[in-house]
């Protein structure tokens, strides 16, 4: 191909269509466009500065302006880029973002193949799904994960995962909820809150955004929050096994978080995205809870079982017992939500979460689980070896370990300047993982076995 031919293509491939007339269709210029041909396209672009020349009369979202920085996992792999620009020859691990690095069990991705293949048929043919998940899903879900605990087909909304869903939540709360998260939390909690317009401004003293109720967890309080400092709010977020801290409470611990939310006429929304993750006998499911139906929400996902970080599914159980203050049913108004904002979960990937389901599905999704389950007791065993105080990894994929005193940006900096393992910042994940920084277990082992050397190396 001509390099007039590689340079058109490429610019009408990217978002700079209008700088081009072009004869071909588009369909030949998106398959011939080469990742490589884009860097000639950069070479030629408008500078920043000229691009932004021109202003619409739109004025921008005032809360998404409230953000701070940037989503935390972009922001980290933006020092990583940065980091491989410094050193382009560095064999840099990422242990950071907690992507998932283990194929896909092949009785999964079968069933994902057969169904694919029979959308080339005209018996096999399907378009547009339920917006809440195949019948046969739903239904597969409600008897593995809420067997004997009174949950039924038409409780459990499929969808393209707990992030997703995160949001689509805090669609049917609205802009006049208050919020609580454990602190620290997963950062989608906070940003759509932030994003919804629950919240104040950030407050930079305290690395606090205004109006949310940060429920501090830490090793002090068992990582589980002292509920009688905890100020009313409506929705609390609750994610256990916790990411990041890899904490998960137990029974008793969410039998008072129940009865904190029903005093206080709060809705919980329960993350369990790590539930399978779980070793010690603690509720993989609120609702194992008495009386948890009329007060929670849970979320959850095939992301971390089964490897579908990029195929994309996961699920949220809405019980009909829940209601507003009205009366009328959460179920109904985030039904309404996910019919209008959302057109269902891919039929591939709902046959591959109905392959997870089945027996030898199960099996195979306990041995992705098991595999990254060593990889984090090597990890907790390289840390606790070297004197560090060390969280979490038991019932999560995640080691949370202690830095007293340190910034957690500045120790993430020095790990990867070090030993170019890519980590997280415990402080990212709000004030307070502040002196934390997160090890995932989502890796290849001979990249856990190289990083853990590394952090020998460095460390000893
Ligand atoms: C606590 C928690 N919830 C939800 C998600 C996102 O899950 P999904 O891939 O299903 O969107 C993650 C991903 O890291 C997570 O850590």
């Amino acid at each position: 191909m001509s390099l007039a031919h590689n340079l058109s293509a490429s610019i009408s491939s990217s978002s700079s269509t209008f700088l081009v007339q072009t004869n071909f269709n588009s369909r030949t210029r998106n398959v011939s466009m080469k990742a490589k041909s884009i860097g000639i396209c950069k070479c030629i672009a408008t500078p920043q500065e000229l691009q932004t020349a021109y202003k619409t009369k739109v004025s921008r979202n005032a809360n998404m302006a409230k953000l701070q920085a940037g989503y935390l996992f972009p922001e980290i792999a933006r020092r990583r880029s940065a980091h491989l620009l410094k050193y382009p020859d560095a064999q840099v691990i990422s242990l950071g973002i907690g992507d998932t690095t283990e194929p896909i069990p092949e009785v999964i991705t079968a069933a994902m193949a057969k169904r694919s293949h029979a959308l080339s048929t005209l018996e096999g043919y399907s378009g547009y799904g339920a917006e809440q998940g195949e019948k046969l899903l739903r239904s597969a879900i409600a008897s593995t994960y809420y067997g004997n605990l009174d949950i039924e087909e038409d409780d459990i909304f499929v969808s393209d995962g707990a992030k997703c869903d995160i949001s689509r939540l805090q669609v049917v709360f609205g802009s006049n909820v208050t919020m609580a998260v454990q602190d620290p939390s997963y950062p989608a909690y906070v940003d759509s809150s932030v994003i919804m317009g629950q919240t104040g401004l950030f407050q930079k003293d305290v690395e606090k955004f205004g109006n949310i109720e940060y429920m501090r967890c830490t090793p002090e309080n068992g990582f589980f929050p002292d509920l009688s400092t905890v100020s009313r709010t409506d929705v609390i977020f609750f994610c256990s096994p916790n990411n990041p801290t890899g904490a998960a409470a137990t029974r008793s611990q969410l039998t008072k978080l129940v009865q904190f939310a029903k005093d206080n006429g709060s809705i919980i929304v329960y993350d369990s995205a790590y539930a399978m993750y779980m070793s010690d006998d603690n509720p993989r499911s609120i609702f194992e809870i008495p009386g948890a139906k009329e007060v929670a929400i849970e979320t959850s996902s095939f992301s971390k079982y089964a490897g579908f970080t990029g195929v994309r599914l996961g699920w949220t159980v809405v019980p009909k017992q829940l209601l507003f203050s009205d009366g009328f049913p959460v179920a109904k108004d985030f039904n309404r939500i996910v019919s209008t904002c959302f057109n269902g979960a891919s039929n591939i990937s709902q046959a591959g979460g109905l392959a997870c389901l089945s027996q030898e599905g199960l099996k195979a999704m306990q041995e992705v689980v098991g595999f990254y389950k060593e990889n984090t007791d090597i990890i907790v065993e390289t840390f606790d070896s070297l004197g560090f105080k060390v969280y979490g990894g038991r019932n999560a994929p995640y080691v949370w370990v202690h830095f007293p005193g340190q910034s957690s940006w500045d120790v993430f900096s020095e790990i990867l300047e070090k030993t170019h393992v890519v980590t997280t910042p415990g402080s990212g994940f709000g004030p307070g993982g502040e002196g934390f920084v997160r090890v995932s277990a989502f890796g290849h082992r001979e990249n856990i076995l190289e990083a853990c050397r590394r952090f020998k190396e460095l460390y000893k």
